[in-house]
This record gives structure tokens, sequence and C-alpha cells, in this order.
């Protein structure tokens, strides 16, 4: 084990597209996902401790997590402790950036994030497989914060491939004030749907020959959400902020995953800024924000494994 610190950073993600199949079983609802991580992230910080697991926050929607073991980071490092036969002795510390149950899988990245952090400051030297399922059971989105890029998801959405696709894009966030539950979104999407038979969800072709020649007005114009009617019928008002982004001349706009926080996709990065600066002044978000995709997956930024080994 490492004497020091080791940092994590973790993309948000949107989805390009989302689309929502039926509703099985389990709860869950078949899916295609694109995933396309962004630079807009969270750090985690996980220092050496002898008392068992402890999280601290601070940045984006501190004070509105909980700090105990339903902070999915501390059930990621007891889940990892769990599975290497270790006692769960870690100081977390989150540095969030990316919006609290805003749609952007924030609570997902800081569960990738601990499984790397303590990974690396145990020195167990998990295999990519095994923190893949790890991830799995912690949440839908939490492979992907691992994997980043841009990627289609399938089944419950855990079901990676990456995606050809080239170049950058440059995104602009409009957070909202306060949350939406995903499983709120869900239940809304299949209570608008009524009992409507649903296709199984495919991934959308024009999106994918969008992406693979790097046609940032064929992407913005391919993006879908199948869960936006039911965000904007659990909180209207983002209809307003999407409207105030196409009005700047957004090439796309749609609320990211399960929102409340809403996506537009600019042409550059001076577009981006241009658009940011509007939505800003028009009073209608908390904060806005710029990022640049695709973003890597959970990586280490801090010191790494430089003390004794083992552990
Ligand atoms: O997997 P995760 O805990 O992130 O999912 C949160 C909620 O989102 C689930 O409880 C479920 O209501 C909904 N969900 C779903 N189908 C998926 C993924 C998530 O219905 N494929």
């Amino acid at each position: 084990m490492t004497s020091h610190a080791v940092t994590v950073r973790v993309p948000a993600k949107v989805n390009l597209q989302l689309s929502v199949g039926a509703r099985r079983p389990d709860g869950y609802h078949d899916l295609v996902s694109v995933f396309h991580a962004v630079g807009l992230a969270d750090d985690v910080v996980a220092s050496p401790s002898s008392d068992g697991v402890t999280v601290t926050v601070s940045g984006e929607g501190a004070g509105s997590l909980p700090v105990d073991g339903d902070n999915l980071a501390v059930r990621a490092a007891l889940a990892l402790a769990r599975h290497v036969g270790r006692p769960p002795d870690v100081a977390l510390h989150l540095v969030k950036s990316i919006p609290v149950a805003g749609g952007m899988a924030g609570g997902s990245a800081d569960a990738a994030g601990a499984l790397v952090a303590c990974d690396a400051l145990w020195g167990s030297d998990v295999d990519r497989a095994t923190l893949l399922r790890l991830a799995a059971d912690l949440g839908s989105d939490v492979p992907f914060a691992l994997v980043g890029g841009t990627a289609v998801g399938v089944g419950r959405g855990i079901d990676l491939t990456a995606a050809l696709a080239r170049g950058e894009l440059h995104w602009v966030f409009a957070f909202d004030e306060g949350g939406l539950s995903t499983a709120a979104v869900y239940a809304e999407a299949d209570r608008l749907r009524g009992g409507a038979v649903r296709p199984e969800p495919r991934v959308s072709e024009r999106l994918m020959a969008a992406l693979r020649s790097h046609d940032v007005p064929a992407i913005g114009a391919a993006l879908e959400n199948d869960l936006q009617r039911a965000a904007l019928s659990l909180r209207p008002r983002l209809a307003r902020v999407l409207d105030a982004g196409r009005e700047q001349g957004a090439l796309g706009a749609i609320v990211s995953g399960s929102g409340p926080t809403c996506a537009f996709l600019a042409q550059d990065a001076p577009h981006a800024v241009d658009l940011a600066v509007a939505l800003s002044g028009s009073g209608l978000c908390r904060t806005v924000r710029t990022a640049v995709g695709p973003a890597p997956g959970a990586r280490l930024v801090g010191p790494t494994r430089s003390e004794d080994s083992g552990g």
C-alpha cells in the first residue's frame, strides 16, 4: 500500500443517443446508449487510513451528498475491499465539478474513481474485467466512467463497445437548481408511454455516420434522448433553456441523460464560449460550463504507486 494519497480524475458523460426500450422484469429498461465522456470531471482523492472508510466532499453539491454508506464512492471502496479480502481502510475526498443528480453520471464517476483510486492505494492490482464487473454492480453508468471516450452501451447500458468517432466536440452545459431522480424520470417516461409497446432500441446509423465523419452539424441534428420528454414533464422550465440555446445557434440542444442538465453542441471553442456567455446572461440556469469531449475514463493524475508495494 502507498503511504501517499492518490488522485483519480473521472469524466462526466452526456448521452448522444439514449433510446429506451421496454421495462424488464428486473425493473431496468433495455437501452441503446451512446455515451460520450467530457472534460468536466470529478477528482477522487484516496488517502491512507487505519479506520475503515470515510468520505468528505467539496465543490458542486457538497452538503447535499450522503457521507455514509449510501455514498456511491463508499460503496465502491467497500465492494473492492470485499473482493480482494482486505479491510476497507481509506479516507476518500471528492472534489466535485459534475452536478449532483444532474443526468451527467456524477455519482457513477465518483464510484468509478473510488474503484481505481483504492486499487492503486491498496496495490491490489485488480484486472480490468473484474473492475468493470464491480462497476456494473454499483450502477448502470459506472462501467462507462471507467472506459471514457465515446461508446455504445446496450442491455442495461453496461455492455460497452467503443464507437468509431473522430475529432473533438465542444459542449456547453447548463446546470439547473436541484437534481432529478433517475428512477423518477424513467418512471415518468413509462407513465407518458402508457401501455404502448416499445420497439427494440437500435443504434442510430445517422449518428454513427456523423461521428465517423466528424460532421458536427450532423451530430447536433442526430442527438436524441428518449428521457427528454419525461424530464421536461417533471421540469417544464427546461424547455425555455433548450430554446435559449437553439436561439443562440447551438447545433444540438438536448437534456443530458435523465436531466435536469441541458447540453448544447457548439461548432467550435469560440462558439462554445459565446453560447455559454449568452446562456449565463439569460438567467435561466444556475451555472453554465463549457467542456470538450471525448475525455478519457477514470485515470490516475496524482502520485502513483512509488512507495512500498503489496498490502
Ligand atoms: O443503475 P442505476 O442505479 O444508475 O440506475 C438508476 C435507476 O435508473 C434505476 O433504479 C432504474 O430506475 C433506472 N434505470 C433503468 N434502466 C436502465 C438504467 C437505469 O430503468 N437501463
